[in-house]
C-alpha cells in the first residue's frame, strides 16, 4: 500500500505538461473492439485504470503494447466475450466494455458492476437503452447475460439525465448498429467528443457529440486508425488548486481551456489570475485566497463534480464562506473528514457542505478514500506547513499519472514510500 510522505509549505513554481484523459481513454480503449487491426493510442496516461482495460482487452484475446504513453491494441484474435468478476469489480468503469462487446460479439456475459466510494453506480440507462437497440439482458446473481435476438439496430434514446457512461455505450453500440440512432439528452463532455473523433476517425457516423443531442448513423464495419487523447481537465484543476493553496505560479501545458471554462470562474473569484495562450495555462495565486463562495456540480459545460474534492482543499484555506452542492453523486464528501484533520472547518448536511475558511491547515497523517478525495488531501498538505503522511495512494494512482513526480518537478517535497 503506498504512502505519500508531503513537507508541505513550500511556494511551487515552473512549467508542465498536463496528462492524457483518464475519462477518455477508458471508453476508446473498449471502441477499439468495433476495429479489426492494430489501433494506436497516443497521450494515453500510465494509470491503474488503464492498465485494468488493458488486462481485459487482454483477456478477450487482444493484443495490447504500451510504449511510454502509446498504446497499440490488436483486436484481430480476441476469443472470449466476457469479463472476469475480479476485473469488473476492480474498476467499476469496466461497465464501458458493454457496447462494445455487444457490437462485436453480439453477446457479452459479466458482472454485475460494484458500487464504489462514491456511492451506488446504477446501470440502468445503459441497459435501458441497449434493450432499446434489440439487446435482450438478463440480470441473475449479479450476472449480466445480454445477447444480441435478431440484429442490433439503431434506436432513439432519450436519456432521463445526461450520463457519461450511458452516452458512451449507446455511441459505441450504434456506430455498426443497424439503421440511426438519436440520442437526446446527451451527456456533452469533452470525452465524449473525444469518444466521437475517435469513431468518426474509424469511419463511423456521429454527428453532434458535444450537444445535447447526437445523431449516429450505423455502419457496416470500422476500420482501425491512430488517436491522440485530449488532456486530462480534472488533473489541470487539480494541479490548479495545488497552485492556488501554496501561492504558486505555474505554467500548465498541453490544456484545452475550453475544457476547464466553468472551473477557472472559481479560482478567479478566489483571486488567482489565470492567462492562457499558445502555450498553456497560466495560474498566478495571490497572497490570501478569498473564498469562491458557492460551487455546484453539474453536468458539463457546469462545474465537474471530479473538480469538487481538490477545489474543496482550496477553499478550506480562503477567506470567507464557501458552500459546496454536490448534485452528482450521493455520497462525495469522504475527504471532508480527513479534511477537518489538516484543520480544515467543513459541516457536511446531505449533499451540501459548508466550507468556513482557515488562515492556514496543519499537517496531519489521513488516508484516502476514493480517487478525487486522495487529490484533495495531497492538495491540503501541500499546503500545511510541516510533514504530511497521505495512505491509499492507490486510489490516487487510477486516475493521476505519476502525481509525485509532476509535484517535485514543481518545487514541491513529496515522498512515495
Ligand atoms: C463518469 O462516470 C466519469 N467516469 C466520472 O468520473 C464522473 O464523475 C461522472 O462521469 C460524472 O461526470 C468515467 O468517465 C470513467 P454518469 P459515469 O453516468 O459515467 C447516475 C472520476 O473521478 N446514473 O454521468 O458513471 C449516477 O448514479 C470518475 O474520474 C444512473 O442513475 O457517470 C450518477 O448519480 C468518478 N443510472 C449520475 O447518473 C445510470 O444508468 C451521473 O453518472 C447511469 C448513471
Amino acid at each position: 500500500m503506498s504512502v505519500f510522505v508531503v513537507d508541505g509549505g513550500r511556494v511551487l513554481s515552473g512549467k508542465v505538461r498536463l496528462q492524457g484523459s483518464k475519462n477518455s481513454s477508458l471508453p476508446i480503449l473498449a471502441a477499439t473492439l468495433l476495429c479489426r487491426g492494430e489501433c494506436v493510442l497516443h497521450n494515453c496516461p500510465r494509470l491503474s485504470d488503464v492498465e485494468a482495460s488493458l488486462k481485459i482487452l487482454r483477456y478477450i484475446g487482444c493484443t495490447a503494447q504500451r510504449e511510454e504513453n502509446t498504446v497499440i491494441v490488436d483486436t484481430d484474435n480476441v476469443t472470449r466475450c466476457e469479463i472476469p468478476t475480479e476485473l469488473m469489480h476492480r474498476m467499476r468503469s469496466s461497465i464501458i466494455f458493454l457496447g462494445a462487446m455487444i457490437a462485436r460479439f453480439d453477446r457479452v456475459r459479466m458482472s454485475f458492476p460494484g458500487g464504489c466510494e462514491l456511492g451506488p453506480r446504477p446501470i440502468d440507462l445503459h441497459l435501458n437503452a441497449l434493450r432499446e437497440m434489440g439487446v435482450e439482458i438478463s440480470e441473475d446473481h449479479g450476472e449480466l447475460d445480454c445477447c444480441v435476438q435478431d440484429v442490433l439496430h439503431g434506436a432513439n434514446i432519450v436519456l432521463p439525465l445526461p450520463s457519461v457512461g450511458a452516452t458512451e455505450n449507446i455511441m459505441i453500440a450504434a456506430a455498426t448498429a443497424k439503421g440511426a440512432t438519436i440520442i437526446s439528452n446527451a451527456a456533452r463532455e469533452p470525452e465524449i467528443v473525444d469518444l466521437a473523433d475517435f469513431l468518426n476517425s474509424c469511419g463511423a457516423q456521429i454527428h453532434g457529440a458535444g450537444e445535447s443531442t447526437i445523431f449516429i448513423d450505423g455502419v457496416d464495419r470500422l476500420s482501425p486508425t491512430t488517436h491522440a487523447m485530449i488532456p486530462d481537465r480534472i488533473v489541470a484543476a487539480t494541479l490548479m488548486s495545488a497552485a492556488a493553496v501554496t501561492g504558486s505560479d505555474i505554467l500548465m501545458t498541453g490544456v484545452v481551456p475550453s475544457h476547464l471554462e466553468s472551473v477557472f470562474p472559481v479560482f478567479r473569484d478566489s483571486g488567482c489570475e489565470i492567462e492562457y495562450d499558445g502555450e498553456g495555462v497560466r495560474i498566478s495565486a495571490p497572497y490570501r485566497l478569498q473564498s469562491p463562495k458557492l460551487i455546484r456540480t453539474m453536468p458539463y459545460p457546469g462545474f465537474p463534480t471530479d473538480a469538487q474534492a481538490p477545489v474543496m482543499s482550496m477553499a478550506a484555506v480562503a477567506d470567507g464562506m464557501t458552500v459546496f452542492v454536490e448534485n452528482m453523486f450521493l455520497s462525495r464528501y469522504s475527504h471532508v473528514s480527513e479534511l477537518c484533520r489538516f484543520g480544515a472547518d467543513i459541516r457536511v448536511e446531505g449533499k451540501v457542505a459548508v466550507v468556513d475558511g482557515v488562515k492556514r491547515l496543519l499537517s496531519a497523517n489521513v488516508r484516502a478514500q476514493d480517487l478525487r478525495g486522495a487529490a484533495a488531501l495531497v492538495v491540503a498538505a501541500l499546503c500545511a506547513r510541516g510533514q504530511s503522511e497521505i495512505s491509499g495512494i492507490e486510489y490516487l494512482e487510477r486516475g493521476y499519472e505519476e502525481l509525485e513526480l509532476v509535484l517535485s518537478s514543481l518545487g514541491a517535497d513529496v515522498k512515495k514510500i
